[in-house]
């Protein structure tokens, strides 16, 4: 029996400039570039086997058969890969996050990152960091960015070539903190795939694309000068770019609960009493809190104190997709 096998762990990511809105769809071509850090303590855990004598693929999440929506788009990605490699086997994929899943708290970018790199080992793929990039991003545009260490900047290119991310800083350049503070644990109505075809029919995003490489360019640099400041007016700034057109765009897409506004506002009272602390959200109505090392403790003390906080995970910056034994 030939059985090909290898098992990757990635992290899960957080955006500090948003990914939103495709130029290509199905290839995930961003409009905007994007920057993100890694998540240490949020990951995935990915077991790939190929074999001649598998008549299907399989995917189990957590020791559970997925439900068919998620094992159509693997099925669809590992179909790339085996298009990659010149090798018609099928997979048995196993698949575990170290977090609850309906958390609300997304695991795509480290589900196709991990995925990317344990398949490709597995059918025999000897892919660049670079090419790992470019191939997780079709599985889930943001997983391109839990491939490189650290600090990390996806490219948006203009084709499947030159769509890719690559780190921008180590993990331990700066002791950045992300608080992820869980509103809700329902599964949200309109996910990330559905969101990024909407985009384009809010008149705001034109605006949010054209801005997009000053943005780019004040974040990279206040990384580059440890600049919390700088960083924090901008986090947000995209942020709520990002949900503007959201809430604009037709369906209008409306993640935000009264607890989601609670801790803006709470975030933004504790930045203006000195606390370096910034928020930013995804396409859901869970906080991402970020701070700095020194204060991650106060910060959680704080968001304990506020209501309707079901759970909050904490994770410093982490680094790159790798394989284990
Ligand atoms: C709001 O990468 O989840 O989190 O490519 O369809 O899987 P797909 O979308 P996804 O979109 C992420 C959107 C976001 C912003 C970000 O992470 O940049």
């Amino acid at each position: 029996m030939s059985n090909l096998s290898a098992t990757a762990v990635a992290c899960a990511n957080i955006a500090l400039i948003k990914y939103w809105g495709n130029k290509n769809d199905a290839l995930r071509i961003p409009e905007n570039g994007s920057i993100s850090f890694n998540l240490d303590s949020l990951f995935t855990q990915t077991k790939v086997s190929f074999a001649q004598e598998f008549s299907s693929d399989q995917l189990l999440i957590n020791g559970k058969p997925a439900d068919p929506a998620a094992l159509i788009r693997v099925e669809t990605f590992l179909d790339i890969i085996r298009n990659l490699a010149g090798k018609r086997m099928f997979a048995k994929v196993e698949s575990e996050n170290n977090f609850p899943i309906g958390t609300g708290i997304a695991s795509s970018a480290s589900s196709f990152a991990a995925l990317s790199l344990s398949a490709s080992i597995a059918i025999g793929l000897d892919l660049s960091e670079k090419d790992l990039s470019r191939l997780a991003r079709r599985g889930s545009g943001s997983a391109c960015r839990s491939i490189p260490a650290g600090y990390v900047e996806w490219y948006p290119g203009k084709s499947d070539e030159d769509s890719y991310a690559e780190s921008i800083a180590p993990a331990n350049y700066w002791n950045l903190m992300d608080l992820v503070v869980v509103v809700s644990q329902e599964h949200k109505k309109v996910g990330s795939t559905e969101g990024h075809k909407l985009a384009c029919s809010s008149p705001f995003q034109k605006i949010r694309i054209e801005n997009s490489p000053e943005r780019l360019s004040v974040i990279r640099n206040a990384i580059r000068r440890k600049d919390f400041q700088a960083l924090a007016d901008m986090v947000e700034k995209d942020s709520n770019m990002m949900h503007a057109v959201m809430m604009t765009s037709s369906p209008s897409l409306l993640y935000w609960q009264p607890t989601t506004i609670a801790i803006m506002h709470a975030v933004q009272e504790w930045r203006r009493s000195g606390i370096p602390v910034c928020y930013t959200l995804d396409a859901g109505p869970n906080v991402h809190v970020i701070t700095t090392k020194d204060y991650y403790k106060l910060i959680h003390e704080k968001l304990s104190e506020l209501a309707g906080i079901s759970q909050v995970y904490s994770s410093k910056v982490g680094g790159k997709a790798h394989l284990i034994e």
